[in-house]
């Protein structure tokens, strides 16, 4: 497990985007785990700056999102399939039958979940995953008390998160009480994971994610059991570290460590 913490939130993002830069280069048919909400915003933002001036192409990508709300159309202004649209997928050069995105309205949620998780292992697995963090510790929507096995289903969101999501709604009656989420195991078989967290409402989740036990009251921890996760943190949500100066030491020699891997 990596940490890397930032002054700013845009030094943050960058930093984020150039190593999922440096994936497609590297692999141009490589597949994205995708997250929505306030913090990959920066990330995606510079993603979209590198396509139109930089020539990162994504024709050849695929995308797995990692989840919905459920009762949620695509067109409505906050569903993730209309958060990624209009902050990823129309500003660059992906074909529409490379992205995947839970569906919120289906007739099947059973079929469905089944249908997502085939679709990821034909697709040959995911190679990086960007992950945010909740208030609560939740990665993807995977709450307090999730498995840490489970795979793409129906979660009830919690209280924190319908609170903290109501400032995307008009009011809280309005913000869905379910999701359809991948599940902890699904989030664990990426071949990378990359979660990035800003602001000091984060900075309790983070220090029980690197610093607690592994738990499923905080499943953002499992991020100890994978063998290659980041967590690009900007100032504020690294504020509760105890090992703040020792994840700094090892930040500031990396450049010169060989390479192992
Ligand atoms: C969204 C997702 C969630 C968010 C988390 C943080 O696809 O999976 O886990 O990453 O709720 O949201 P923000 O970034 O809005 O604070």
């Amino acid at each position: 497990m990596e940490v890397f913490i930032y002054q700013k939130y845009a030094e943050m993002s960058q930093a984020a985007a150039k190593v999922v830069a440096d994936i497609i280069n590297l692999k141009p048919d490589a597949v994205l785990g995708l997250a929505t909400g306030s913090t990959p915003l920066g990330l995606y933002k510079e993603l979209v700056r590198m396509h139109k001036e930089e020539t990162l192409d994504f024709s050849h990508v695929t995308t797995f999102n990692l989840d919905e709300y459920v009762g949620l159309p695509p067109g409505h202004t906050q569903s993730y399939h209309y958060f990624m649209h209009e902050n990823l997928f129309k500003h660059i050069n992906i074909e529409p039958q490379n992205i995947h995105i839970p569906s919120g309205t289906t007739s099947n949620y059973k079929a469905f979940c089944q249908w997502y998780e085939q679709r990821i292992e034909q697709c040959g697995g995911i190679d990086v995953q960007i992950l945010g963090i909740g208030s609560d510790g939740h990665i993807a929507f995977n709450e307090p008390g999730s498995s840490l096995g489970s795979r793409t289903r129906i979660k009830t969101l919690s209280k924190e998160t319908i609170d903290d999501n109501t400032r995307f709604f008009k009011k809280k009656e309005n913000v869905p009480i379910y999701a359809i989420t991948m599940g902890v195991g699904t989030v664990l078989e990426a071949r990378k994971l990359l979660l990035l967290a800003s602001g000091a409402n984060k900075a309790k989740a983070i220090a029980d994610a690197i610093e607690g036990p592994v738990s499923c009251m905080c499943t953002a921890s499992v991020l100890q059991l994978h063998p290659d996760s980041s967590l690009f943190l900007d100032n504020e949500a690294a504020g509760k570290l105890k090992m703040r100066d020792y994840y700094e030491w090892i930040q500031a020699k990396k450049p010169g460590a060989p390479a192992s891997s």
